[in-house]
């Protein structure tokens, strides 16, 4: 099915297994008892609910692939349930936060005795469709660990102390420009033959006219310009339902900004500071994104120009896996979980990681908002019920990972999809141009 995984020994998803299993606790690992339980929005889940749901949706994994399956238990799964009408009534989402029970405690419990079952069942050869599911519920553990970074920053901000904390020197001021990326017939998908969701597949021919890309990310001292001059305030930049989402929420600014005097802050990992105009803006919704567009007489790129600017290498004629090739990221390349920055590093930083195009961080930092929907390619065929193919309406394609990302789960042709008035999650973005 989704990918040729045959090269996988046993032994590899083990320890891919053992080692996300070891991230996902090592998240939660200074946090106090208390904290495991709550939920501070409608759209957070509480640090207890992701570490049973993962687990959870490992048992699931296990009821497709061992013959009797017998969930852990009744109460568990429907609380753990997230959406999958397929397993049952799920918990109402906006309310795991009022469960006291399964306690932390419990929970705790349930994820080591799945991780043991699991491993018991990975350690000994498996069919194709298994290492498949098992691989999946790996890559979904990781996007997990990432929600857990927004919903911990929502939860507990600068007091949320992480397992290891990096400095990260700033580095020279980079010019801005624009990239002029040559159009014509493109293969939109993925290329590679390791794990992949469905939606990245089938690589499929698409038509770009000629554009020119950004180096570098909006910055905050970009955004600072559009707020400052009344860019919250004047309806004409903004899609009609996100002038809506202005006024009833009344934004005014990106997500955690505050102004204190002139001075605007921010809150998170790193603490309550003042807002590094050099930094990538972060925390914004499509819908800012779009205003921003608007206001600056740009646009946002289509997920193809964003794809073709980050991974096409024009010299070689050939597509690579990530903007600097096909090697697997480090810490010189992009800003990521393992890189353990716990915020956004200055726009033009990683020489390393510069696409062969010359944009820099298209991996990583923050998610960069696409103009296009998220729907299947032509020809996507579903690797897994309710996954992913349920949200193809009302969404809108992020492309590139983030500072919360874990490494491997990262490539360039990763989608990622939030509704439009979304911003707890780390998303930014950069602009493009008609030429
Ligand atoms: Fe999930």
């Amino acid at each position: 099915m989704i990918m040729t995984l045959e090269q996988q020994s046993h032994n590899s998803l083990l320890e891919l297994f053992d080692n996300t299993r070891k991230t996902t606790l090592e998240l939660v690992k200074n946090l106090k008892k208390d904290d495991f339980g709550v939920q501070t929005a409608f759209f957070t889940s509480p640090p207890k609910w992701h570490l049973g749901h993962v687990s959870w949706l490992n048992e699931i994994v296990l009821s497709k692939t061992q013959k009797n399956y017998e969930f852990y238990s009744k109460e568990f799964s429907e609380y753990l349930n997230s959406y999958y009408n397929q397993f049952g009534k799920p918990h109402d989402k906006a309310k795991r936060g009022v469960m006291s029970r399964p306690t932390t405690d419990e929970i705790l419990e349930y994820f080591d005795i799945i991780t043991d079952k699991v491993k018991q069942v990975i350690r000994n050869p498996l069919e194709k469709n298994s290492v498949y599911l098992f691989t999946m519920a790996i890559h979904h553990e990781c996007q997990h660990q990432e929600l857990l970074v927004y919903d911990l920053q929502h939860l507990l901000a600068e007091h949320y102390k992480p397992a290891k904390i990096n400095n990260f020197a700033v580095t020279e001021k980079k010019e801005k420009r624009g990239i002029r990326v040559k159009g014509g017939l493109y293969n939109l998908g993925y290329s590679g033959d390791e794990y992949c969701y469905d939606i990245e597949l089938p690589e499929h021919k698409t038509f770009l006219n000629d554009y020119k890309i950004d180096n570098l990310l909006v910055s905050n001292a970009e955004y600072l310009e559009f707020i400052n001059d009344g860019g919250y305030e004047d309806f004409s930049y903004w899609l009609s339902d996100g002038w809506v989402k202005v006024q009833e929420d009344e934004w005014t600014a990106p997500m955690y900004w505050e102004k204190d005097g002139d001075k605007w802050f921010t809150r998170d990992f790193l603490g309550r500071r003042k807002i590094n105009p050099n930094e990538p803006v972060c925390h914004v919704s499509f819908y800012e994104a779009a205003a921003f567009c608007k206001w600056a007489g740009r646009r946002l790129p289509t997920e193809a120009e964003w794809e073709k600017a980050a991974l096409w290498n024009d010299e070689k004629n050939v597509k690579t896996i990530f903007p600097w090739g096909n090697d697997k990221p480090t810490p010189e390349h992009a800003n990521l979980l393992e890189s353990n920055i716990w915020g956004c590093v200055e726009v033009g930083t990683f020489e390393k990681g510069q696409s062969h195009s010359g944009c820099y961080q298209m991996i990583g930092d923050v998610w960069e908002w696409t103009s296009s929907e998220f729907v299947g390619y032509p020809g996507f065929k579903s690797g897994f019920d309710e996954y992913n193919d349920k949200w193809f309406t009302n969404q809108k394609v992020l492309r590139g990972g983030s500072f919360g990302t874990p490494s491997k789960s990262i490539r360039g042709s990763y989608r990622n999809f939030f509704r439009l008035d979304e911003r707890w999650l780390l998303s930014g973005f950069r602009c493009v141009e008609d030429v």
